[in-house]
């Protein structure tokens, strides 16, 4: 198993699969790209953006890290999101959560995996923003969904907050932020009422997000 021939062998099947529908696929992506999605996710082996979304190579403009997270000092994440909205010009920008994610688990457990910790630490302060919210879920699992929720609805600012986002709508461009999260368990996604078009909606609709999925919990 040392060459992993199963994957060259998907692989292969894959390519031809693609070509028998339309023969020039592959020529026709190899010269430019125009997705009008960056999608920024999960590095869950369970997210597979392309495939919960049901598109095709060179529909999307993919970014994935352990939870999701968009921290203005990242340059790897900062850098995806210049070259989507600066030079691909993508409309679309969608931060995609999903509930089970062992990144969040791990903060909410204060559980402590290795060097994956200090990366975490960005986790750890959306639980300490929103302490009293989280605290007041009776079951683990309730507090679990909820942070993985309220980190999108965080990552999601933090992405209006890049000088990138904020430079585009200064100069009329038009994009859309979006923050979604995904179940495990049906393979379905929600949309988290985050869809901000203009540095001006951030405020309210980062309000109106939180009463949403604090709402649905309320007894
Ligand atoms: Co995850």
């Amino acid at each position: 198993m040392k060459t992993l021939s199963r994957l060259f062998e998907n692989n292969r099947k894959w390519a031809s699969r693609i070509t028998e529908s339309d023969p020039s696929f592959f020529q026709s992506l190899a010269w430019q790209q125009h997705p009008e999605f960056l999608w920024i996710g999960c590095s869950d082996s369970r997210v597979p953006a392309n495939e919960i979304v049901g598109l095709l190579p060179g529909e999307m403009f993919v970014h994935r890290n352990v939870a999701n997270l968009v921290v203005s000092t990242d340059m790897n994440c900062l850098s995806a999101i210049q070259f989507a909205v600066d030079v691909l010009r993508v409309p679309h920008i969608i931060v995609c959560g999903h509930y089970g994610c062992g990144g969040v688990l791990a903060t909410l457990r204060e559980q402590r995996l290795g060097l994956v910790d200090n990366w975490l630490s960005h986790v750890q302060d959306v639980r300490a923003k929103y302490r009293v919210e989280i605290e007041a879920l009776p079951t683990e699992s309730e507090r679990h969904d909820r942070l993985c929720e309220l980190n999108v609805i965080e990552q999601v600012a933090n992405v209006c907050q890049t000088t990138i986002v904020r430079d585009a709508w200064a100069r009329g461009q038009s994009l859309v932020v979006h923050g979604w999260i995904y179940s495990l368990g049906d393979g379905l996604l929600r949309d988290l009422g985050m869809c901000i078009a203009d540095e001006r909606e951030l405020a309210a609709c980062h309000d109106s997000a939180l009463d949403g999925i604090l709402e649905q919990f309320q007894i």
